[in-house]
């Protein structure tokens, strides 16, 4: 499985939101890394981890701005958010328990989440904020 590679067509016209969603493909880049060098458990975990944390960030500052803007389809977006954090966490508490470790198809998951994500509901929010002008 090849690297993420951030391309002009996941940009959904928001500076912040694709400032963050760069350092996401970063992050997941990163865990590909530690996978691919053959870290341990515990190394991965630490990307995992911060992999989430960020993503929660993330998650948060996009739907503070769909509530600064009264984004119609912010209850919807939310709960995908949501969603899509459930799983991450237990991907890492399946993997702290050393029930099932990361694997490629995992990783191809998240990256699958993602650019579905952007593609979908986050350029849907984009073009939201770009109608009001908003583009920063
Ligand atoms: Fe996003
Ligand atoms: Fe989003």
């Amino acid at each position: 499985m090849a690297y993420m590679h951030w391309r002009a067509e996941l940009e959904v016209g928001h500076g912040q939101i694709d400032r963050e969603h760069q350092s996401l493909v970063e992050v997941l880049n990163r865990l590909h890394a530690a996978m691919k060098q053959g870290k341990g458990r515990e190394e991965i975990e630490k990307v995992l981890v911060f992999l989430k944390d960020y993503t929660v960030g993330h998650f948060r500052a996009e739907e503070a701005l769909m509530m600064t803007h009264a984004y119609p389809e912010a209850a919807a977006h939310i709960a995908i958010h949501a969603d899509l954090i459930r799983q991450v966490k237990d991907l890492i508490a399946d993997h702290q328990s050393g029930k099932a470790l990361l694997t490629a198809s995992v990783l191809e998951f998240l990256e699958d989440w993602l650019v579905k994500h952007i593609m979908g509901e986050d350029k849907a929010f984009g073009a939201f904020l770009k109608s009001k002008g908003i583009t920063a």
